[in-house]
């Protein structure tokens, strides 16, 4: 598919139906999610990919309080595969003490080293990847926040890595026209000369 396209077709999927999404296709996507930048060449990303349904109702429990209160239905459960981005800090903290690394940060405090916290950066570019990876293969894709400590002993996820989130994978259904509360209120992408600032701010 055309990058442009790839682009532009990449929205939040919130309603799949229950197709499964081949195993190999599973794969390319993950094979792709996996190319992305990393500070320094940390690579300190990684992926836990969901398929068993007892697993992925699990996950999806946390949203159902919401989907409650809402009316809504329960996206996070229908969708046929759950990936959790995981990522540790840890992994950068100790490959920014290597040598060629030293040289350029020795004199910087840890704080002041980690004031943009690179590990956050890497995990959003792997879960943007794995969602245009997802449209190249035309496959519907979202991504949700998870609950931390439910993530870790589910899926015995290290203390070390972060679960960032769930990217979900599936074939969409008819939009059941039910959306979450951000993209309700916001229904519109700002404007160019809104966000891009040419020369300087
Ligand atoms: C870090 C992150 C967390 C998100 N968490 C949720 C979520 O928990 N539930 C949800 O419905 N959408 C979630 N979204 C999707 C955003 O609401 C969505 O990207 C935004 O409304 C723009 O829509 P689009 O991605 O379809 O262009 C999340 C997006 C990001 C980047």
């Amino acid at each position: 598919m055309d990058f442009k396209d790839v682009v532009r077709r990449r929205k939040m999927v919130r309603s799949f139906t229950d197709e499964p999404v081949p195993a190999e296709v599973v794969r390319r996507i993950l094979d792709t999610a996996r190319r992305g930048p990393s500070a320094g060449f940390s690579q300190g990303v990684e992926f836990v990919v969901v398929i068993d349904h007892e697993t992925r109702q699990k996950i999806a429990e946390p949203a159902q309080q919401t989907v409650d209160v809402s009316g809504h239905h329960n996206f996070i459960a229908q969708a046929p595969v759950h990936v959790v981005v995981c990522v540790s800090p840890e992994v950068y903290r100790s490959r920014y003490r290597e040598p060629d690394k030293m040289t350029v940060v020795a004199e910087i405090d840890e704080e002041a080293l980690w004031v943009v916290p690179y590990w956050h950066t890497d995990a959003g570019a792997a879960m943007l990847l794995l969602m245009m990876a997802a449209v190249d293969e035309g496959i519907a894709a979202a991504f949700v926040g998870g609950e931390a400590d439910l993530l870790h002993e589910l899926l015995a996820i290290p203390q070390e890595y972060i679960p960032i989130g769930i990217a979900l994978l599936g074939h969409a259904a008819p939009d059941a026209g039910q959306f979450g509360d951000v993209s309700a209120r916001r229904m519109t992408r700002r404007p160019y000369h809104d966000v891009v600032h040419e020369g300087r701010w």
